[in-house]
Formats: C-alpha cells, sequence, structure tokens
C-alpha cells in the first residue's frame, strides 16, 4: 500500500473501545488505526477477535470507496496499511444513527418485536454516544433543542442514513448477504456533514441470504464461534461483488 506522501502518525487523539486516531503533520488529516478489541452490552463483554481491525479496517475502505462513486460523502481518504486509514478530520457528531430494515437486537427486546419481522419502511433511530448513560435514544427534537446538530445538519443525516442504506442492501445483496441493520456516525468538518466512522460486521448485522446464518458481531455477542472467520467471509465476499 502507497503511503501518502509525508504522511506519519504522531500522538494519539483519542482511543475508542476499538480504534484509536492519530494526528498528523496535516491539521486536516488523521489516521485512524483498527484495533481487535471487541466489546458488547455497553463495555461489559470484552475480549479480541483475532485479525478484525485488518478485516474491519478493508471492508471499511471498500465500502467508503464504493460510497463515495455513489455521490456520498465520507472521512475516507484512503488505507495506509493493514490496519491503518488516513480519513479527513471532522468533529464527530455526538450521535449514533441506527438504520434498521429486520427487527434484531435492541428493537426485539425494547418493543416486543419478533426477531426477523421485515419492516414495512426502514426505520432510522438515534440514540446519544455517551456509555456512562448507555446510550440512551434521542429524538430529532432533542437533538437540535440541545445542539447536538442542527436542523440542516440532522435533515442532511436522515437523507444520507437513508440513500447509504439502499446502496449497502444492493452491494450486501449482491454478496448474498441481507442487511439487518447497521449504526452509522457523521462528522462536520468545513466542507459540511460527512460519513466519518467505519461500516463492518461490528457496526451491522448481516445474515446470509439463502440460509439466515449470521455473519455479524452478535456472533461476539451471543457466543456463536467462529468469529474471525465470518468477518473474513464478509471481506471475501464484498471484495468479489467491488472487483467485477
Ligand atoms: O443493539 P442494536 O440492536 O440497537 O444495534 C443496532 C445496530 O447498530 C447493530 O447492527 C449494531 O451492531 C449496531 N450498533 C453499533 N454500535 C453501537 C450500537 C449498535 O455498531 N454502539
Amino acid at each position: 500500500m502507497v503511503k501518502d506522501k509525508g504522511i506519519e502518525k504522531k500522538e494519539m487523539l483519542y482511543e475508542g473501545k476499538a480504534k484509536q486516531v492519530y494526528v498528523t503533520e496535516d491539521a486536516s488529516k488523521v489516521i485512524v488505526y483498527f484495533k481487535d478489541d471487541a466489546t458488547a452490552f455497553n463495555g461489559k463483554k470484552k475480549s479480541q477477535i483475532e485479525g478484525k481491525g485488518k478485516v474491519n479496517n478493508h471492508l471499511s475502505s471498500l465500502i467508503y470507496t464504493y460510497l463515495e462513486g455513489k455521490g456520498v460523502k465520507t472521512h475516507f481518504i484512503q488505507r495506509l496499511s493493514d490496519r491503518e486509514m488516513l480519513v479527513k478530520a471532522v468533529t464527530i457528531i455526538p450521535l449514533e444513527i441506527i438504520v434498521r430494515n429486520v427487527a434484531a437486537g435492541s428493537m426485539t427486546r425494547q418493543l416486543g418485536v419478533k426477531e426477523g419481522t421485515v419492516l414495512k419502511k426502514p426505520i432510522v433511530e438515534y440514540s446519544l454516544k455517551k456509555d456512562e448513560l448507555g446510550d440512551p435514544f434521542v429524538n430529532e427534537d432533542h437533538i437540535i433543542a440541545l445542539e447536538w446538530a442542527t436542523e440542516e445538519e440532522l435533515n442532511k443525516i436522515r437523507s444520507e442514513a437513508l440513500t447509504i442504506n439502499k446502496l449497502l442492501i444492493e452491494l450486501f445483496s449482491k454478496a448474498g448477504l441481507k442487511l439487518i441493520d447497521f449504526k452509522l456516525e457523521f462528522g462536520v468538518n468545513k466542507d459540511g456533514v460527512l460519513l466519518a466512522d467505519e461500516i463492518s460486521p461490528d457496526t451491522c448485522r448481516l445474515w446470509e441470504t439463502r440460509t439466515g446464518r449470521v455473519m455479524d458481531k452478535d456472533r461476539f455477542r451471543k457466543d456463536m464461534g467462529q468469529v474471525s472467520e465470518h468477518y473474513e467471509e464478509v471481506l471475501e465476499r464484498v471484495s468479489k461483488v467491488l472487483a467485477v
């Protein structure tokens, strides 16, 4: 992989549960380092998934390049190495944007909807990124009234999230995978709102279309085994689709 000329990791700016962010000599760019650390249930379950960082970096790079090609503005600049990605520096909007196509996970627990129920239309949910509070649900009024995003930014986020959903459903379905739900994060820089963070089996629920086999982080959450192998299979399948 060719390094962006002159770009080197400097001091660490931030460490999250699965990634570290490093300053570079260019204030408009940062390097994201993908770790193998895995957490679930708001950090209560902790372990490592061997090779996960490499897979998530590679897969996110492929997906962000695909989305950029379809007109979605993202923070992605370049994959620098197995575990490093160069991205545009943004101020992260402190929200998790969740898009659901099929009921699973917290939706089944909170609303009593049967897992696997196909939703009549996609649902966009918002939660506040705040571990101490367990990432609580918030609505559009909270977001604007508490100034986590402006109304204009929120409209953009919602329409981008739905566009990304359509594009990802199409991509994953070509890879024989059904996109159940996923989480996005957005950031702001001088050019406006950009898709940030990552898109990977850590942040999406993906079921094999033919069999319903779980191919995502639920394998870790529910101790289903062969977690790395399934992450690698998702990468292989998506790589094949994007190579043609
Ligand atoms: O847990 P829940 O069912 O609300 O998750 C919905 C989707 O968002 C899942 O694909 C999950 O992996 C993702 N998610 C995430 N990070 C979180 C919470 C949810 O990537 N902190």
